[in-house]
């Protein structure tokens, strides 16, 4: 994980390096730091911890350099200590790093061989020394560092400059992100173009295997073959991008409460509300024809790939697969060739399923993306993007990209679904129309807020919380228990309504709540039977459900919370509503850092 920066400018870069060490911050907090050239000699400012750490520490320094390299980082090799904070140093070395060097101890061993012994834990560290030594050794800079590339195992992205060479940065990435930001007079490199966004809009991202030399007067990109390539210049909209929180005390609230717009926005992508028809872009495959979907996804995303699954089988009956990404890249799954594999990632750069989709292209499969950031590798590596309109989500816990991907989701099944005439034109208009609700009804849900803050800090206080939903509402348990665990620290399980007396109903007592995710559908009264069953052993529960389960089953709850009555299609982004507020009321009540809980990060660059 973790962000990088670098700029060979002007002025003083310093607190240039910290304004875009600030958008990075989504990719690690754990300790940040910079490297700059002051005078001709390294100086490094580092600290523990977040990002406002570094600031008051850099507030005592006077740093004049106008060259410079930062980090913000999320601990992989060696704990978030100051000595493993970066940038690294090693001689006239100081180096940032994003990713995971695999040979690292390997490598180390044979530093300590050759007589160095590391300062810090980490793997980054290393390579600053290897390169310091092919200096020592008579190198140059270039050819220092493009000897090192040739040793290292893993995935990296790395800006890197040299004591003595006031014009020279060199930036190299394989499978981490990495951008070159092109300014008057001066280059930049930055994880994304978010990061650059304050200085330029002009980016030129680099492909896996690149080695990018800059000066302030241009650059020169060096191809994993190490042949001269040109990559374009790409105008971006990350500039326009503004990052606050409107008002609200935690980016999640506003995110939260941003759920009516952004859904409209996306459902205006792919909804012709005129015509009561969906419109997707054109597939590279023949949907009528598919005979499967696998869909891959981490986290959040997963789940709402879960979702996806219940939609394209009833609706589009087409058997669908859904894998956690990590998992998949290394199963070894049979794919048919030519046949469609479907990618979920609000940042675009989660390494585990990249690496999924990288499996499906390799098995020839053509692989369409869900996806919130257009410039990502994910996005770019994709032979179709269904976008999501959400906007930069800063919150670590997804809210507003998880209910965009459910409208994409529930696009692309209609449209599946009519490819393959399992429905109607009236039915998929019926659809479109109550979509089309969706942006007053999320209104209405949000009405509730206060009720759900009361509800949520009753759960505060318990130590174990179980979540249950059957059907469609099964992934909103599930990733109800994921958004209430990350941000409260409470241990908070999903399970299937159905599943919970082959085991987990042993863990019931009076102690343990548990949060009934069950709108008035077909499967009500099975929802509310295994209701019954852990209310007959003390539980106290939480219901979430429409007017008419309310008034039938309120009463059997400790609280319920009611949501408005909605054909049950669209109910998932319904619902996902009160489980995101419980988690969060529970979490500003706890006093957790809501919008940067501990150990997490906000994109998951490593495996
Ligand atoms: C949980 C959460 C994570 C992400 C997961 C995938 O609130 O945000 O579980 O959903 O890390 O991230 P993306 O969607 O960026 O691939």
């Amino acid at each position: 994980m973790c962000g990088i920066v670098g700029i060979l400018g002007r002025e003083p870069v310093a607190m240039r390096l910290v304004e875009s060490l600030k958008r990075l911050e989504y990719r690690g907090y754990d300790s940040a730091g910079v490297a700059v050239l002051e005078h001709g000699r390294l100086k490094r400012v580092r600290a523990a911890g977040k990002l406002r750490n570094l600031v008051e520490r850099l507030a005592r320094e006077e740093l004049t350099s106008t060259i410079g390299i930062g980090h913000t980082r999320w601990a992989t090799h060696g704990g978030p200590s100051e000595a493993n904070a970066h940038p690294h140093i090693a001689g006239r070395v100081a180096i940032v790093h994003n990713g995971i060097i695999e040979n690292f101890s390997e490598l180390r061993d044979e530093l300590r061989r050759r007589g160095v012994e590391p300062e810090s834990d980490t793997d980054t560290e290393i390579v600053a020394h290897l390169i310091n030594l092919e200096l020592t050794e008579g190198g140059t800079p270039k050819e220092a560092v493009l000897n090192v590339l040739e040793r290292l195992h893993g995935a990296f992205a790395f800006a890197i400059i040299f004591e003595g060479e006031e014009n020279l940065m060199i930036g190299a990435r394989r499978g981490s992100p990495l951008a070159v930001g092109h300014g008057e007079g001066e280059m930049m490199l930055g994880s994304d173009a978010i990061a650059l966004a304050p200085f330029t809009s002009r980016i030129t991202y680099l492909e896996d295997g690149d080695v990018v030399f800059l000066t302030r007067e241009g650059f020169e990109i060096l191809d994993e073959e190490r042949r001269h390539v040109i990559r374009p210049i790409q105008f971006t909209q990350a500039a326009s991008l503004l990052v606050d929180k409107g008002g609200y005390r935690h980016f999640m609230a506003k995110e939260i409460h941003e759920q009516p717009d952004v859904i409209g926005h996306t459902m205006a992508e792919y909804l012709d509300f005129a015509e009561g028809r969906v419109r997707i872009p054109d597939m590279p495959v023949d949907l009528a024809a598919l005979d499967r979907l696998t869909i891959t996804a981490c986290g959040t995303a997963f789940y709402a790939g879960l979702v996806g699954k219940y939609w394209l089988e009833q609706l589009a009956r087409l058997p669908v697969e859904v894998d956690i990404a990590s998992e998949f890249r290394y199963r070894e799954a049979p794919l048919s060739e030519g046949g469609l594999s479907l990618v979920i990632s609000q940042s675009g750069e989660t390494a585990d399923t990249l690496a999924a989709l990288r499996y499906c292209k390799s098995m020839g499969q053509k692989v369409v993306a869900v996806v919130n950031v257009p410039e990502s590798t994910i996005a770019r590596e994709s032979d179709v993007i269904l976008r999501t309109m959400a906007g930069p989500e800063i919150g670590v816990a997804s809210t507003k990209a998880f209910t965009c991907q459910l409208v994409v989701l529930a696009a692309f099944a209609i449209a599946v679904a009519r490819a393959r005439g399992a429905i109607s034109a009236e039915r998929e208009t019926e659809l479109v129309r109550a979509m089309q609700q969706l942006p007053r009804l999320v209104v209405k849900t949000l009405e509730h807020e206060n009720q759900v803050a009361e509800v949520a800090q009753e759960l505060a206080r318990a130590q174990d919380i179980l979540y249950l939903g059957r059907g469609i509402n099964f992934p909103l348990a599930l990733e109800g228990a994921l958004k209430f665990k990350e941000i409260s620290y409470i241990h908070a399980e999903g399970y299937a309504a159905g599943e919970l007396k082959h085991g987990p109903i042993a863990l019931i007592d009076e102690h343990m709540p548990v949060v009934v995710i069950a709108p008035r559908d077909r499967l009500f009264d099975k929802t509310v039977s295994n209701m019954e069953e852990v209310r007959a052993r003390g539980a106290r529960i939480v219901l979430i459900t429409d007017e008419e389960g309310a008034s039938e089953h309120g009463a059997k709850a400790f609280e319920t919370i009611t949501v408005p009555a909605a054909e049950p299609f669209i109910s998932p982004m319904l619902y996902a509503i009160p489980v995101q507020l419980l988690a969060y009321h529970a979490a500003v009540f706890l006093g957790t850092d809501v919008d940067q809980p501990r150990n997490l990060a906000k994109s998951v660059t490593v495996e």
